[in-house]
């Protein structure tokens, strides 16, 4: 069996992901997030806000003795309050931070305690995204957090090289999407980000990639581990 964990499976890229990896019999898919709109057998759901910190450390992975392929899907994020510095919330800073930096790092962490010895097919891979590499303004945080879970998958590949541990890590950024995050991000104003209209223009003319077809190639980076030879990559790196 291939074995899926998979953050913030309920909406969007997470849960376009999920359906496509359910259509697989040979995959089980353990999702988590506050809501969840999934119901297979072969699905397993865990409730949790990724803002509390008690919570996450509760995360165990299961001991999986039949399993062929392990992989951790990082892929629940926020784009967190959209306003420039000295205008932010301390507490919205913290939220996004935490659910898209340090989540990701200790459920990593997890992940590499309980299968680095298993000699399961091992693959975490990390939804990055562009802004991780372009100063972005009113999006100061989620830039930060995007940029630190690309290095962060950096030094964890380095060191399953090292280690010998064989885990494969990507940190892919998937393009746009048109899911509820770009809503978001079109509600904002023009005080607080100066991009917005370029965002809109994105939705009317419909520059916005559907789930479904980005899942699609998310997938193919699992399936094809060495699709990419580097771990920072991106979903517009494939050319067929
Ligand atoms: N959309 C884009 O254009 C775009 C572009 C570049 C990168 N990305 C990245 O792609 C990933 C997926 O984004 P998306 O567009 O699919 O976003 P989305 O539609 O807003 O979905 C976000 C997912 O994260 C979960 N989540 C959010 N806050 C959570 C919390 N506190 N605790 C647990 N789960 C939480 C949500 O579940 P619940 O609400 O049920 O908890 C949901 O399943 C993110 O990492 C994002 O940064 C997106």
């Amino acid at each position: 069996m291939n074995y899926y964990f998979i953050t913030g499976s309920s909406k969007g890229l997470g849960k376009a992901l999920t359906e496509l990896l359910l259509q697989n019999e040979n995959n089980f898919v353990f999702g988590y997030a506050r809501s969840s709109s999934i119901t297979h057998h072969r699905y397993y759901h865990k409730h949790i806000d990724f803002a509390s910190l008690e919570a996450v450390q509760k995360i165990k992975f299961p001991e999986l003795k039949d399993a062929k392929k392990v992989v951790l899907i990082n892929n629940a994020g926020i784009v967190g309050e959209i306003k420039h510095v000295g205008n932010l919330s301390n507490q919205k800073i913290v939220d996004c931070y935490t659910i898209n930096l340090i989540v990701p790092s200790m459920l990593s962490n997890e992940f590499v305690k309980t299968y680095q010895k298993t000699n399961a097919e091992k693959l975490v891979l990390n939804i990055s995204s562009g802004a991780s590499q372009s100063a972005i303004d009113g999006w100061s945080v989620y830039c930060a957090t995007k940029a630190g879970l690309d290095m962060f998958s950096r030094v964890l590949q380095e060191e399953s090289n090292i280690n010998k541990i064989n885990i494969k890590v990507l940190s892919i950024a998937p393009g746009i999407i048109d899911t509820e995050m770009q809503q978001q991000i079109r509600s904002t104003d023009s005080q607080n980000f100066s991009n917005i209209n370029r965002f809109v223009e994105y939705k009317k003319n419909g520059d916005l990639a559907s789930a479904e077809d980005t899942a699609k190639k998310i997938i193919r980076f699992i399936n094809e581990p060495n699709l990419s030879k580097n771990v920072v990559c991106s979903v517009r790196d494939l050319t067929k």
